[in-house]
C-alpha cells in the first residue's frame, strides 16, 4: 500500500484553516503548523489529529516531506529563501498570481503550485471535493506527488503553468472579487434606504444559477443592455452626490451596452 506523504503547512490564515484538515481526512499526517502568531497556529492544530507548533522555519529535523506556504502572497519570497528542509523535500506556495519560480531560490529543487481555485475564509464549510486544484511542479517526482496529494482532496485537478495561472486568477479575481464588491455596494444602497439586504438574495441566487445554466452573455438583462436610457438617467441622478459609484455606474453599463451593440 502507498504510504501519504507527510506534511507541513506554513501559515495559519484562511486556506490553512481548510487545507490542513482536508489532507489529513485523506491519508495525508499533517505533523506541523508554523505561524508568525502562536495563538493562530494553536487554533488551527486543535483541528488536526497530532501536529505540532514548528517554532521557527527550520525544519532540518522534521518528520515531513511536503511543505506548503500557505502565507500571503508578499511574504512566499521570503519564507522560500528563510525556510530550511530535510533531504528530498517538496515546497509549494498556494497562490494564484505569484510564479513557480519564486521557489527556485529555495533550499530543494523539489517544488512546485498547489493553488485551489476557490474563495476560503476560516470557521466557513466548505466541499473541498469540488474545489480544482491547479498544480504547477518543477521536476517529474514532484509533478506526481503534488498530483497525488491534489488528487486525495479534490475530484478536479488540472496541470497548469504560472502564465496561464495568472490568466486565470484575473477571472477568478472579476468572478468573485468584483462580483462580491457589487453585491457590498448594493447592501450599502439597500441599509442606506432602510431595505435588508438580503431581500436581493434570492435574486443574487437565481443570477448565479442562470448565468451557469445558459451562460453569462444569454444570461444578461436590465437597463444597459436595452439601451434604456430614461431609466439610466434616473439611476445617474440618484447617485449624483456619490463621484465612485457614478464611475463605475456609467463604466460597466457602458460596458454592457457596447457589449450588445449589434442586437
Ligand atoms: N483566501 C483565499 O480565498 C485564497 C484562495 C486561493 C489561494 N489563496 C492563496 O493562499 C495563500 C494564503 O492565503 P490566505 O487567504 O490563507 O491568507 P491569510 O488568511 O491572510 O493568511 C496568511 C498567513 O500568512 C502568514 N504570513 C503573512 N506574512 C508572513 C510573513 N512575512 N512571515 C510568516 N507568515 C506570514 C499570516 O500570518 P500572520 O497572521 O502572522 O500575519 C497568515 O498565517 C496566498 O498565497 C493566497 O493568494 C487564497
Amino acid at each position: 500500500m502507498e504510504v501519504s506523504l507527510p506534511v507541513t503547512i506554513v501559515g495559519a490564515g484562511n486556506v490553512a484553516w481548510h487545507l490542513a484538515p482536508a489532507l489529513e481526512n485523506v491519508g495525508y499526517p499533517v505533523k506541523e503548523v508554523y505561524a508568525r502568531k502562536t495563538t493562530a497556529a494553536s487554533r488551527l492544530v486543535k483541528r488536526l489529529y497530532a501536529a505540532d507548533i514548528a517554532e521557527d522555519l527550520d525544519f532540518s529535523q522534521s518528520p515531513s516531506r511536503v511543505f506548503i506556504l500557505a502565507v500571503s502572497d508578499s511574504a512566499i519570497e521570503s519564507i522560500a529563501q528563510e525556510i530550511v528542509l530535510p533531504d528530498e523535500a517538496i515546497l509549494a506556495h498556494t497562490s494564484g498570481s505569484i510564479p513557480m519560480e519564486i521557489l527556485s531560490f529555495a533550499a530543494t529543487e523539489n517544488y512546485g503550485v498547489f493553488y485551489p481555485l476557490q474563495t476560503f475564509t476560516s470557521r466557513r464549510r466548505i466541499e473541498i471535493e469540488s474545489v480544482p486544484f491547479c498544480i504547477e511542479a518543477s521536476n517529474e517526482g514532484t509533478r506526481e506527488a503534488l498530483l497525488a496529494l491534489a488528487g486525495s482532496v479534490s475530484g478536479k485537478v488540472v496541470e497548469m503553468n504560472s502564465e496561464n495561472r495568472k490568466v486565470l486568477h484575473l477571472a477568478a479575481v472579476f468572478a468573485n472579487n468584483f462580483t462580491n464588491h457589487m453585491m457590498k455596494i448594493s447592501s450599502d444602497i439597500m441599509e442606506a434606504h432602510g431595505f435588508a439586504p438580503d431581500l436581493l438574495y434570492p435574486l443574487l441566487s437565481e443570477t448565479i444559477n442562470k448565468l451557469m445554466s445558459i451562460g453569462p452573455e444569454e444570461a444578461q438583462t436590465g437597463p444597459a443592455r436595452r439601451r434604456d436610457y430614461r431609466t439610466l438617467d434616473k439611476h445617474v441622478e440618484l447617485l449624483r452626490e456619490n463621484e465612485d459609484l457614478l464611475r463605475i455606474y456609467r463604466t460597466i453599463s457602458q460596458h454592457i451596452a457596447d457589449t450588445y451593440l449589434d442586437e
